[in-house]
């Protein structure tokens, strides 16, 4: 017996799936077989991500949900699971942030941070176990990120203060670490793995244009250049598959080296 990367017959839920990164793991998903929903606020922006996408109404599909409310996500779930009969992987990767400033950030930007970056993965967590249980090989896959690891270089920001990485963000992706972590333990007898996939530098196409700032960023990584999208996909399908059953509770960092040193 060979367990392979195929994900034929998996049925992936992936937050956030039209965003700048989701867009390029739902493709790898795709491309390995899998039927994928991706879960998000706005179809429109679904439709113009996938728009000549093959597998668009094939093995592609939209489901409305917002990760800020339970029931958004309650409904999802179960909408899911009316047409498709049940969910084998749930990719926690869409989050939201407010302010960014560390002297002057407000409680409310504080909590809505958090809230976006970490309490909004719990709720999907929490809700996705009783469906998860009934499927063969259930995965968790939480996105964190480096500054979930290491603190910010504050050098890199000097003459971009606009790009400045906000203090909430970081606090909250450390602790989606300890959450796989934590889940991967309570979870270990119902066979469902939990695991991190923690990405380093992939600014989306605006920042790229800020020359001199992709330069800082590509200085800090030990490949000497930012990550593409296309980068991140085979950790996911990876961690989507028969191959990695036996992992659980693990952050795989996928971010050129940028933590290594
Ligand atoms: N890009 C990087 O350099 C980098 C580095 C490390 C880690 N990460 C992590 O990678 C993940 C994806 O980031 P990204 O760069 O692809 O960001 P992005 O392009 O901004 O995508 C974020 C996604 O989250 C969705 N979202 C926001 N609020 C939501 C809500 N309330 N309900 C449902 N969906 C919601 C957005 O949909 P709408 O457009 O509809 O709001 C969007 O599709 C995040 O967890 C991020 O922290 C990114």
């Amino acid at each position: 017996m060979v367990y392979t990367f195929d994900l034929t017959g998996k049925t992936v839920l992936i937050t956030g799936g039209y965003g700048y990164l989701g867009k390029g793991i739902t493709e790898s998903l795709l491309w390995h077989g899998a039927v994928v929903y991706v879960l998000g606020r706005t179809r429109e922006k679904f439709l113009n991500a996938f728009k000549n996408h093959e597998k668009l109404d094939e093995s592609l599909f939209f489901e409305p949900c917002d990760i800020a409310d339970t029931s958004s996500i309650q409904k999802a779930f179960k909408s899911v699971t009316e047409k498709q009969g049940g969910f084998d992987v749930l990719i926690n990767n869409a989050f939201y942030l407010q302010g960014s400033d560390p002297l002057k950030m407000t409680d409310q930007e504080w909590e809505a941070g958090v809230d976006g970056t970490l309490n909004s993965l719990f709720r999907c967590t929490r809700e996705a176990i009783p469906y998860l249980i009934k499927s063969s090989a259930p995965r968790i896959i939480n996105v964190s990120s480096m500054y979930g690891m290491v603190a910010p270089e504050f050098s890199v920001y000097k003459n971009f203060p606009e790009m400045q990485n906000p203090p909430h963000y970081g606090a909250a992706k450390a602790g989606v670490i300890q959450l796989s972590r934590y889940y991967a333990s309570f979870l270990g007898d119902e066979g469902i793995t939990v695991n991190t996939v923690t990405p380093g530098p992939f600014p989306p196409k605006p920042v790229q244009e800020k020359k001199e700032f992709i330069e800082e960023l590509e200085k800090k990584t030990s490949l000497k250049r930012i990550g593409k999208p296309e980068d991140l996909g085979g950790t996911f399908v990876f961690l989507a598959s028969d191959a990695s059953g036996y992992i659980t509770g693990q952050n795989i960092v996928v971010d050129g080296g940028w933590t290594i040193k």
